[in-house]
């Protein structure tokens, strides 16, 4: 494990040649003002999991959790990308990055372009019926709050809550993905099972990890490379790099 220049990080991802996955969690997001989940500012800190993200709390109070979510959807389409976002798009495009899994529920990176994109936790612009399945697309939140599918069942945030299985395709090609790249990893507190252990399939596969995180985790110590800063900094430089390479 160690640390080191955000250019050096620039010639590590061009050795890979595309070989190269990213996983991201909230963190990537701290930078468009999307509040994360577990900072000392973050959302468990402020209101409680269980009584806004499991299927008990929107069974007990359905309303309720579609006001937070509501809430958080405000948040995150009045948002930008940044620029972890955008340089991780560029670095698909030009072929250096193969994909980024994502535990996060907004669309950031597919607003920054980003178009290989494994959604681990669900997506918050979408709303799935409880009833039928019905999945709709999201730009703004619901006008009723409970939403209703035309089937008459509920509407709920087409999200994995805790005590809910992640989505099984999704996280197969995660898995499959992970063991065969080198993997970096940006912003996430690797707290929550099964993400966190994305990182050792590829390590245990004789591949590469990359950690950015301002705050250490149990992933520095796997870590091949950690970078004590925020992922916003860090691609600022890479970003640069890649819009100069375009454009020549
Ligand atoms: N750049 C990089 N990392 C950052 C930044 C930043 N600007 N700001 C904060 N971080 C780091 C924090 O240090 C922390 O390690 O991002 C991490 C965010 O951790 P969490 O808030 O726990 O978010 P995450 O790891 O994505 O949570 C995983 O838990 O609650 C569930 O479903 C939810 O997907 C979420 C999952």
């Amino acid at each position: 494990m160690t640390f080191m220049h955000d250019l050096e990080l620039y010639e590590i991802i061009k050795s890979f040649s595309g070989d190269l996955v990213a996983l991201t969690g909230a963190g990537v997001s701290a930078d468009s003002g999307i509040p994360t989940f577990r900072d000392k500012d973050g959302l468990w800190n402020r209101y409680r999991p269980e009584e806004l993200a499991t299927p008990q709390a929107f069974a007990r109070n359905p309303e309720l959790v579609w006001e937070w979510y509501a809430w958080r959807m405000r948040l995150i389409f009045d948002a930008e990308p940044n620029l972890a976002h955008k340089a991780l798009a560029l670095m698909e495009k030009v072929g250096l990055l193969k994909a980024v899994v994502t535990q996060n529920v907004d669309n950031l990176h597919e607003r920054a372009g980003s178009r290989n994109v494994i959604h681990l936790h669900g997506r918050i612009d979408e709303m799935r019926c409880v009833e039928c399945g019905n999945t709709v697309c999201l730009n703004e939140p619901p006008e009723s709050i409970p939403p209703y599918c035309e089937c008459g069942g509920m509407m709920r945030p087409n999200v994995v809550w805790f005590g809910e299985s992640l989505p099984e395709k999704e996280l197969n090609l995660a898995m499959e993905l992970c063991r065969s790249s080198n993997v970096i990893v940006i912003g996430t507190s690797a707290a929550v099972q099964p993400a966190a252990s994305l990182p050792y399939h590829a390590k245990r596969n004789g591949h590469f990890v990359i950690e950015i995180n301002p705050d250490v985790t149990p992933l520095t110590d796997l870590a091949d490379v950690s970078i004590r800063e925020r992922a916003g900094k860090v691609f600022e430089m890479i970003y640069a790099i890649l819009k100069e390479e375009e454009i020549r």
